[in-house]
């Protein structure tokens, strides 16, 4: 069996099956790329003239096989093959016999394998950007839908000033943008082609890197191969992306859960999104918004995993890097689908804005533009907060709001006030605020559509 591995010839012995189990690639599925690599690398060798032009044509023609075959699920996994690499090679080998022998002609498993993470990498940088895409979508749709309908906005926990439903949901549309700009930019510095480099040194025959970059969609090729063959700093990046990106959905998640409490009860949450509870009836649990929240620790979890699988590695490949795939797959097996659920879920929350309206105006919410008022009849702002500081104080004592407090009240604690103080609301709070980046429903309906154009 020596002979049937890649790398068998200067072995005698079968390697233990322990070890087999304990050194193969968790790469299995990846066929699709490793295989489209091939391809080009063939074509090429075969126009460098590298390897006899029938070969590469026999070689491109099998691989086209053995891509069916993994298609229709007929190839079974050998342990001892290793990986998905040597797999693809011995299928080749059944399909057209000694010219497969010619494909590993000027590349090593270490080059390949740093393409096959790249392609990887890339691919899941796209879905990731558009899912985060339709997400930011549906929560521009939201933005506009919700301009005008006031909430509490919060500080510290504590209602601090009104602000809009939707002003407050298209800032998880900023943060998601920037998250997906954070993944374009992975692509970008990902998108460079590394085969090519051989195991660590170059190679010493003819290549035309550049017809395999353009066959292989990678925007140049890399300028030092043992840069190319050793580091996975895109890796790194693309979980360092995920776990802001999952980050930005815990916060999210948090507040579903708050906001779907009795105690908050701004938000049911449809059945189709809600569990229950196997021993209390009256239970509706937040789950998804749960395990999103806690699935951000195991992101976290694998960008600290890459970190420190790579933090103490000589130059140049080390078998440790075989590990780089499973941070890859294990981060976007959380963070694609929780962008997925979240654009189906968010949309269907049932807002209780009658709530939301009533309670916005509640807990001396309006203090500072009733404070406001007084520096626009000329009070320097920090005296104008001692004063309604006072105001609010006697609002506690009287166990009121500030706009049940009688004019009188007002009138004593500055002669600035006039009765047209009472003309402040939640409404006029939130109008109010009508600059770029406010609350002002005017403004919210500019920057969602704003957001909506930055969307491409
Ligand atoms: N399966 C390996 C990986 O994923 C391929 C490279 C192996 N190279 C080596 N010299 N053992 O990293």
């Amino acid at each position: 069996m020596a002979e049937q591995r890649t790398w068998g010839g200067r072995f005698e012995g079968e390697m233990d099956l322990l070890t087999q189990l304990y050194t193969a690639g968790a790469d299995h599925d990846l066929w699709e790329h490793d295989i489209a690599g091939s391809v080009a690398h063939a074509r090429m060798l075969g126009q460098q003239s590298i390897i006899p032009q029938a070969d590469a044509a026999a070689i491109i023609a099998g691989l086209a096989l053995v891509l069916d075959d993994f298609r229709a699920g007929r190839v079974i996994w050998k342990p001892e093959l290793e990986d998905i690499h040597t797999h693809v090679e011995a299928l080749l080998r059944e399909k057209i016999g000694a010219p497969a022998g010619r494909l590993h002609t000027a590349r090593s498993r270490n080059d390949q394998v740093a393409l096959l993470n790249r392609m990887l990498v890339r691919e899941l940088c796209d879905r990731v950007n558009d899912a985060a895409g339709a997400f930011i979508s549906v929560l521009c749709d939201l933005g506009e839908r919700h301009a005008a309908d006031p909430m509490p906005g919060y500080t510290h926990v504590q209602r601090a000033q009104p602000v809009t439903l939707g002003h407050h949901l298209l800032a998880y549309g900023e943060m998601l943008l920037r998250d997906r700009e954070r993944f374009q930019d992975c692509r970008r510095r990902t998108n460079v082609l590394p085969l090519g480099s051989g195991a660590l040194a170059g190679s010493p025959y003819p290549l035309d890197r550049e017809m395999v970059a353009a066959e292989l969609g990678f925007d140049s090729v890399s300028r030092n191969s043992m840069d190319a063959t050793a580091d996975r700093d895109f890796v790194a990046e693309f979980c360092a992306a995920a776990a802001i990106t999952q980050a930005h959905l815990s916060r999210l998640s948090e507040e579903i859960v708050l906001w779907s409490t009795a105690e908050f009860g701004f938000v049911r949450l449809p059945d189709a999104f809600a569990t229950g509870s196997s021993i209390m009836p009256q239970k509706k649990n937040a789950d998804v918004a749960e395990l999103a929240r806690g699935r951000a620790g195991r992101v976290f979890g694998e960008l600290m995993g890459i970190l420190t699988t790579m933090k103490g590695l000589p130059m140049a490949y080390n078998r440790d890097l075989q590990e780089d795939k499973t941070y890859v797959i294990a981060v976007a097996n959380v963070v694609l689908p929780t962008l997925r659920i979240f654009a189906a879920m968010v949309p269907a929350l049932e807002f209780d804005l009658a709530r939301m309206r009533e309670t916005a105006g509640l807990g001396y919410s309006l203090a500072t533009d009733i404070a406001d008022y007084l520096v626009k009849r000329g009070l320097p702002f920090r005296e104008a907060h001692g004063i309604v500081g006072g105001l609010v104080r006697e609002a506690e004592q009287r166990h009121c709001e500030l706009n049940e407090l009688p004019f009188a009240v007002y009138a004593s604690a500055s002669p600035l006030f006039s009765r047209d103080v009472a003309e402040i609301t939640v409404d006029s709070a939130l109008a109010a605020r009508d600059i770029p980046g406010g609350t002002a429903p005017r403004q919210v309906r500019l920057a969602a559509a704003a957001l909506r154009g930055a969307l491409g």
